[in-house]
């Protein structure tokens, strides 16, 4: 893997990450058609991809591009490029399409800078980040070693610390289900095991956002099986950042299998009771 780069161009990043997402954020509400065109669907007729999200997806790299020319993209949608700088930016330009979709306000715009392949589970890491809620303003950052920071409209960013965990029969966890009917029945299948051992649960919608609220404390626990680097790589800077741990199961990286993400101790007996739900319910 690529090292880290220095402080000063880190600093770069997360300054090109954040207006980058910014501006996306005000592309995908401002120019919102009042009847959303369904440009295609991907795996299942319920992923969702509009118009918008190819567009914003468009600006994205545009912008990106100006800014690192040598830098590799990689978006949810089409029209990705290799790396010459041993960065690569890892974009979704709507994370949580379905609530884009339905007017929920609880979808985001999310920009990372990585080093190495993000194609290949733990062979990258994301360096720089912004995750913007577009419907809120609500922006979160983070570049490597700099803290994790949060901006509500208009004001100042402030330095995002996450808070203590409860125990894990008090924690609210969150989790998502894919759109392909098969991973669905398999998600489900877990969840019956891991529902019975927390507070409760929500499906919010957003990875992005998910994540991001692990680190606010709105959420205690996050996890899924299912995800893509773009929808984990800003949000998951931002958690560390702000003193929570990202992985996978047993000492594995975040990666498609299943994603963890919480503060400790909750997160060591969350992937526990995961990593055992996961045995019971078996292969996919
Ligand atoms: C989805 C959202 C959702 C999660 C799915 C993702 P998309 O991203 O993050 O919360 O449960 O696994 O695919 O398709 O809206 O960009």
């Amino acid at each position: 893997m690529s090292s880290v780069p220095g402080a000063e161009e880190l600093a770069e990043l997360e300054q090109v990450a954040v207006a980058a997402a910014t501006e996306a954020a005000r592309f995908v509400v401002e120019e919102r058609p009042d009847r959303l065109g369904v440009s295609k669907t991907k795996s299942t007729a319920t992923d969702v991809v509009t118009v918008m999200d190819q567009g914003a997806q468009d600006l994205l790299r545009e912008r990106l591009r100006a800014a690192r020319p040598d830098d590799g993209f990689l978006g949810e949608e089409e029209g990705g490029s290799t790396t010459r700088s041993g960065l690569t930016w890892v974009v979704d330009p709507i994370d949580g399409t379905v609530n884009y979709l339905y007017r929920i306000p609880a979808y985001a715009v999310s920009v990372a800078a990585v080093v190495g392949n993000p194609r290949v589970p733990g062979e990258w890491t994301p360096v720089a980040g912004a995750v913007v809620n577009p419907a809120t303003g609500e922006l979160f950052h983070a570049r490597t070693g700099g803290g994790a920071w949060r901006r509500l409209h208009g004001e100042e960013s402030t330095s995002l610390v996450a808070p203590r965990p409860p125990a894990l029969d008090r924690a609210l966890a969150g989790t998502g289900f894919g759109y392909d009917p098969r991973r669905r029945r398999w998600q489900a299948a877990l969840l019956l095991e891991v529902l019975p051992q927390v507070r409760d649960i929500r499906r919010i919608g957003s990875a992005a956002l998910d994540i991001c609220s692990v680190a606010t404390g709105t959420l205690d626990a996050y996890f899924e099986r299912g995800l893509n680097p773009w929808d984990m790589a800003a949000a998951w800077l931002v958690l560390t950042e702000a003193g929570g741990r990202f992985t996978g199961l047993a000492g594995d990286p975040p990666a498609e299998a299943m994603v963890v993400a919480a503060v400790e101790p909750l997160h060591t007996d969350l992937e526990r009771v995961v990593r055992a739900a996961a045995e019971v319910v078996g292969a996919e």
